[in-house]
């Protein structure tokens, strides 16, 4: 996300200010047809998977291999795609809370224990760029420690279970067909697709100067257990904040200043589906409202006083939403569309760079 998304590269078409700010104008008018979309049953969990989803799956993927490969030979390293600028991966502690009602205490919220946890803050940009940009701002956290078979084929004994959240409650793309046509001609698509192109402005919107003051959504439905789930971290009440940079890298600065000398923490939250006409599965651009489901705290993040990871060792980490016991199944098509992409894209670039890839 050069300059307003989480997921624009610098080799997409980017929408130019004034394309974008015409189709958000309009946006407040657009209907937010998400039901239109579902034409089959759904499963038990609300899914539908349109026919056309694993070519556009296919073509995503190529997409951004092509776009990685091309920056590693133009560059002789493969970054990330997307998420590329980190800010700091700190060592944390993920404590499950006790007492929580029977529907919440599902998978790994149903029994009350601490793990160790590394979380990675990021800017959404595919390109490293100067943190004042508007981006999506991005907060990996992977607990480790979490027994039981995972469910990625190639990895079902990693121990982790993680969790992948950015600064705003909905994505700005409701499947992978969208996705294509995003990538496709993303000006044209802005122009057509106006409940997105808002998003994608109200995204770059949020300021942030200290990536621990900022609140996280999973933007995509999850399991919990028997239930559907999305879920969100919000820095612990009474929180203070260090901002005395205001560099190019201010987000790691501040960061880094901050835990230099004290912690931080976030609250981890989990909304439950209750209104399944209004919460739709299939379509991430819809906010699942708070007055419906509030988020409720099921989890702490702790993050002691500490320096922050070195670059190599934060690079080589890969997160994913699929590094997930059974009973936390990401659900959704752009959930499926990432399935594959970040695996394929994790591999490749440290393939590319010579780097070990392996997960605890
Ligand atoms: C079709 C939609 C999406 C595509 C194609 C996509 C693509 C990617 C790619 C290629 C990466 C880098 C993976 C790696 O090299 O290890 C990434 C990272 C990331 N994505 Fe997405 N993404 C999508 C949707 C989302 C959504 C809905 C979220 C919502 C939370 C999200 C949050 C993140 C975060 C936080 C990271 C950084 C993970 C890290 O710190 O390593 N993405 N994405």
């Amino acid at each position: 996300m050069p300059t307003l998304t989480s997921h624009l590269r610098p080799s997409w078409a980017t929408p130019s200010l004034q394309a974008v700010c015409a189709a958000a104008l309009m946006a407040a008018l657009a209907p937010a047809s998400w039901a239109a979309t579902a034409v089959a049953t759904p499963n038990a969990d609300g899914e539908v998977i349109p026919a056309d989803e694993p070519a556009a799956i296919a073509a995503v993927t190529n997409s951004i291999k092509a776009s990685v490969q091309a920056g590693f030979d133009k560059n002789g390293h493969a970054y990330r795609d997307a998420h590329r600028k980190a800010h700091g991966c700190v060592q944390a502690r993920f404590t499950v809370l006790g007492k929580l009602p029977a529907k919440l205490a599902q998978g790994l919220f149903a029994t009350p224990r601490s793990y160790d946890a590394v979380v990675r803050f990021s800017n959404g940009s595919g390109s490293s760029q100067d943190d004042h940009s508007p981006d999506g701002r991005g907060m990996a956290v992977k607990v480790l420690g979490v027994s039981g078979p995972k469910l990625l084929d190639d990895e079902p004994n990693a121990s982790t279970q993680d969790f992948l959240m950015i600064n705003h409650p909905v994505f700005f793309v409701r499947n992978a067909s969208d996705y294509v046509a995003f990538q496709k001609n993303t000006v044209s698509f802005l122009l057509t697709h106006l409940h997105e192109a808002g998003i994608i402005i109200a995204i770059g919107a949020h300021s942030m100067t200290n990536p621990l003051n900022a609140r996280y959504w999973s933007m995509v439905p999850y399991k919990l257990g028997t239930e559907q789930m999305k879920y969100s971290a919000r820095p612990c009440a009474g929180g203070t904040f260090y901002d005395q940079s205001n560099s190019a890298d201010r987000l790691r600065e501040n960061l880094t200043g901050q835990l230099a000398s004290g912690s931080a923490c976030f609250d981890f939250m989990v909304q439950t589906r209750t209104a399944p006409a209004d919460m739709p599965i299939e379509d991430p651009t819809i906010e699942w409202k708070e007055a419906s489901s509030p988020f409720v705290p099921v989890a702490r993040i702790d993050i002691p006083a500490q320096t922050p990871e070195g670059a190599e060792a934060c690079e080589i980490r890969s997160f994913t939403p699929w590094h997930s016991i059974a009973e936390h199944r990401p659900l959704g098509g752009i959930s499926r569309v990432r399935k594959t992409v970040y695996q394929t894209i994790s591999t490749l670039r440290h393939q590319l760079n010579g780097q070990p890839r392996v997960e605890p």
